[in-house]
């Protein structure tokens, strides 16, 4: 059964988070390989992730949507609730993902913190707080390669390339193209209806093919006209901008394809 496959972005990122989050890893990277400790250049890269860090506190309570620290912070119920589907796509940072980003920016506090007390004339030569100044830095890099991991594994899940998104700004937003099937009026739209009205995938799937058979028995060619005349209500809505690429597929290839389950706000 044709159904129009319609891809939208969803602006996501703004301008300041994204040249923060590349500026600060790039600093944190050059002062743990490069850099050498203590030396001016190292001093100077932390001061400066110190301050990106501030900037992006103050950014965390008056800036863009998804930017807010309130929108992502990790609460219990919030971790609950994406423990129960984990990896379902979202907008703004998962739970487990925001519990990391903010572990990094205290770690990076931290580093900032015992690095200029290194310096200080109370705490210069102490051997133990070197040791914490090194400790945090292996503990931040865990942290980052955890990070990565699990943006690697939610863009694989998701099929959505979060990475890019934060070069971008924008995420890739299929749960539209189903609105647009779901507005051609096939199977797929009725999957996605149904699971939005939280039934697990498998009954979901079933429950649509029951409802495809019912319908194939009383008004069969309502629903073929319907998908495969025009393209569709939608089709025309998205007309135009942050529409990426259009194609014509059967509802059986687009579900295959495009499994990343609807945005959760
Ligand atoms: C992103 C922030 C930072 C990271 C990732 C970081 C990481 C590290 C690492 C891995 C070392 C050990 C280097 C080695 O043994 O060769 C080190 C040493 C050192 N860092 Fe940092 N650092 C950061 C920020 C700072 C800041 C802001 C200062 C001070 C202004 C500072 C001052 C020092 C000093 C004085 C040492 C030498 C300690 C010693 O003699 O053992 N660091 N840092
Ligand atoms: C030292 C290295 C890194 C640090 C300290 C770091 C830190 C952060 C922080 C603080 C955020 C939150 C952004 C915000 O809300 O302002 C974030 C998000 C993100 N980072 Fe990194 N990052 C590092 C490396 C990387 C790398 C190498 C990648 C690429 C694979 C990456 C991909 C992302 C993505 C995709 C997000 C958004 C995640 C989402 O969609 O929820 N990061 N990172």
């Amino acid at each position: 059964m044709p159904a129009e496959h319609v891809v939208e972005r969803a602006y996501v990122w703004d301008r300041f988070v994204r040249l923060h989050h590349w500026n600060l890893a790039a600093l944190v990277l050059l002062n743990a390989f490069i850099f050498d400790g203590g030396g001016p250049w190292h001093r100077w890269a932390g001061y400066a992730a110190l301050g990106l860090v501030g900037t992006r506190l103050v950014w965390g309570a008056i800036g863009s949507r998804h930017a807010r620290f309130s929108g992502f912070f990790p609460t219990p119920a919030r971790i609950r609730a994406y423990l129960a589907r984990p990896g379902v796509a979202m907008r703004g940072h998962n739970p487990l993902g925001a519990a990391m980003v903010f572990a990094m920016l205290g770690f990076v506090i931290a580093l900032g913190v015992t690095g200029w007390l290194m310096g200080t004339d109370a705490y210069w030569g102490e051997e133990w707080l070197e040791q914490l100044h090194e400790t945090f830095s292996d503990v931040l890099l865990a942290c980052v390669a955890l990070h990565v991991a699990g943006v690697t594994w939610v863009s694989r899940k998701t099929r959505i390339n979060l990475p890019r998104a934060m070069l971008t700004g924008y995420k890739k937003d299929t749960g539209h193209a189903f609105r647009a099937v779901r507005a051609s009026g096939d199977d797929a739209g009725r999957l996605t209806a149904s699971m939005r009205q939280g039934q697990r995938p498998a009954d979901a799937g079933r429950n649509a093919a029951e409802a495809r058979r019912t319908k194939a028995m009383s008004a069969p060619s309502a629903t073929c006209a319907q998908s495969r005349g025009s393209p569709g209500p939608s089709a025309a809505r998205h007309d135009g901008r942050y529409v990426k690429g259009r194609q014509r597929k059967s509802a059986a290839v687009f579900l295959r394809k495009n499994r990343t389950p609807q945005f959760s706000y």
